[in-house]
């Protein structure tokens, strides 16, 4: 089986990659990644979905393609240039929010409930403020994470806090989690009662 065939893409997909190309984005979320995304959004009818790291909206479009009508989106990134592309090619669809913050900020200023989804794609919710990330998942959440195997665009520092991340996450007793060395090296958890 090949795993890199996608009966569909999201409508938006082409121009917000044109887009971010122009842009010098290098940090977007690849296709296996996004068409996973889709899949659980779709699993969380009338959700409520967490992004971290909006990026130019190439995760931000698989999730918006896996949701039904009733499911909302915030996604959050401190880099309003970057964002200003996945407004471009999302900003009409009602079920997304573009927040421009620093994601542990937003994290601990947010009052609006817990989440069915959690994608952590910045540093912050997943390197950083892993606790104030979980806190915000609801009973039955999926807590996603990504780029767990050795990507050239890594920063400095990642690789080696991704073990200690991993342990952290399976020792928690409110969590079950699983690691895929597939795609760019994701884990996904669930938070059980
Ligand atoms: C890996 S990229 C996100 C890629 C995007 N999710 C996608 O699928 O294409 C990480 C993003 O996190 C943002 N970021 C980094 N540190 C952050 C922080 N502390 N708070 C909020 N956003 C942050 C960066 O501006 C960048 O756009």
């Amino acid at each position: 089986m090949r795993d890199d065939v996608f009966s569909t893409e999201p409508p938006a997909l082409a121009g917000i990659l044109r887009d971010g190309a122009r842009v010098g984005f290098r940090l977007a979320s690849e296709p296996r990644t996004g068409s996973l995304l889709r899949v659980l959004a779709g699993s969380k009818p009338g959700g409520r979905l967490l992004e971290l790291g909006t990026g130019t909206g190439v995760a931000t479009a698989w999730l918006l393609a896996g949701m039904d009508a009733a499911t909302r989106l915030e996604t959050v990134d401190s880099d309003p240039s970057v964002v200003e592309v996945a407004r471009t090619h999302l900003g009409d669809d009602p079920r997304v929010r573009f927040n421009i913050a620093e994601g542990g900020d937003w994290l601990r200023r947010w009052s609006g409930g817990p989440f069915d989804l959690v994608f952590a794609d910045a540093w912050s919710g997943k390197f950083s403020d892993l606790d104030a990330a979980l806190r915000l998942l609801a009973i039955g959440g999926l807590y996603v994470i990504d780029d767990l195997l050795h990507q050239p665009s890594w920063p400095d520092g990642h690789g080696p806090r991704i073990e200690p991340l991993l342990a952290e996450l399976e020792g928690r007793p409110d969590l079950a989690c699983v690691r895929l060395a597939w795609s760019s090296g994701l884990a996904i958890a669930v938070k059980r009662a």
